[in-house]
């Protein structure tokens, strides 16, 4: 049975600017009503990588079988959304066109406006997801995922100044090279931590002083470094547990270090974190060692990539 809508307008997100297939819905009035993530980890899994011309092939089939999903699931007509978001960049060229083209043809079709998002600003707001109320202004947003290391400040609505970014690797792409090294498999960061859990609280780990100033990160040194040891045995304490623990500790530490410097610099009371390492529980309780500030770090569905996250950026900046 389709149910006739009454209250808020309907907000349908797009996203296809990786490896996940997303679309969310978000009503105005009663927050988001669905958020579908179709991962294509399992293809990527064997190339211990992302592959660009698969992700983009599996777009193609999934994106529609996945609207279709949505509406039914919410017994909506696609002629109740109100607005289209997609992700404009950055991320993989072909696939970032698929959600591109499907939500100008759904806007032409249906005669509504669609906003084209950029990811990033997509992932900085994907922590209020869920506590729309803790929005406020200014705050420092951390975005750490397999393509970007970013710091930036919303001083105001609609307004950012970026920080600092990555000089080289992201350091979710660190993660996963590392772990492709080490034959741990995809996504890194992830099977990363799950094997350092296994650690006994009591080892501390390894730190490579490579002392930083600014905001910007730097990982392709760490990255050398760590490797090297790896082959010279100097951090291979007889376990890949350890070696994995090590890796964590080392990357995720310039990630709390220069965190702590941009919120004294800016001197905010909100901290968010957010992307794909940021589902990383050792990483939150690092950063909610900050003093005088209050960190937010999105529920596991929104740290890494989603359509929802796209809405709210727009819903925030634009309609709110
Ligand atoms: O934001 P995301 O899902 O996709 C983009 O890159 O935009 O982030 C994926 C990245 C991968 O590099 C993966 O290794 C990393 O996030 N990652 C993690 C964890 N889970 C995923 N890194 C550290 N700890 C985790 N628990
Ligand atoms: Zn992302």
């Amino acid at each position: 049975m389709i149910v006739e809508r009454q209250k808020g307008l309907l907000i349908l997100g797009i996203e296809t600017s990786c490896d996940d297939t997303c679309v969310a819905v978000y009503d105005s009035a009663f927050g988001l009503l669905q958020n579908v993530i179709c991962t294509q980890e399992f293809y990527h899994n064997y190339y211990g990588g992302v592959i660009p011309r698969l992700a983009y092939g599996q777009h193609k089939t999934a994106v529609k079988t996945v609207l279709k999903y949505v509406c039914l699931f919410l017994k909506i007509k696609i002629n109740y959304i109100f607005t289209i978001v997609y992700t404009n960049g950055p991320g993989l060229y072909n696939p970032l066109t698929v959600g591109a083209s499907v939500a100008q043809r759904l806007g032409v079709m249906l005669h509504i406006p669609v906003y084209s998002v950029n990811h990033l600003e997509g992932h900085v707001f994907s922590s209020f997801l869920g506590c729309e109320s803790y929005i406020r202004f200014p705050h420092v947003s951390l975005v750490a995922s397999g393509g970007h290391t970013l710091l930036v400040t919303y001083t105001k609505r609609n307004f950012c100044v970026v920080l600092g970014s990555t000089k080289d690797d992201a350091v979710g792409e660190v993660f996963d090279k590392l772990a492709r090294y080490l034959g741990f498999g995809y996504p890194g960061g992830s099977v990363i931590e799950k094997i350092s859990k296994s650690i006994k609280p009591n080892v501390k780990g390894i730190f490579v002083n490579m002392e930083q100033h600014g905001f910007n990160f730097s990982f392709s040194g760490l990255k050398t470094c760590i490797c090297k040891s790896i082959q010279n045995n100097v951090i291979t304490l007889r376990c890949v547990s350890t070696k994995a623990f090590n890796i964590e500790n080392m990357l995720l530490d310039k990630l709390h270090k220069i965190s702590c410097r941009a919120v004294s610099y800016t001197n905010t009371t909100l901290l968010t974190s957010t992307g794909g390492v940021c589902a990383n529980k050792f990483l939150a309780n690092q950063l909610r060692t900050i003093r005088n500030c209050f960190i937010l770090v999105p529920e596991l569905t929104f740290s890494g990539d989603n359509a929802a996250m796209l809405i709210l950026s727009v819903y925030v900046n634009l309609f709110k």
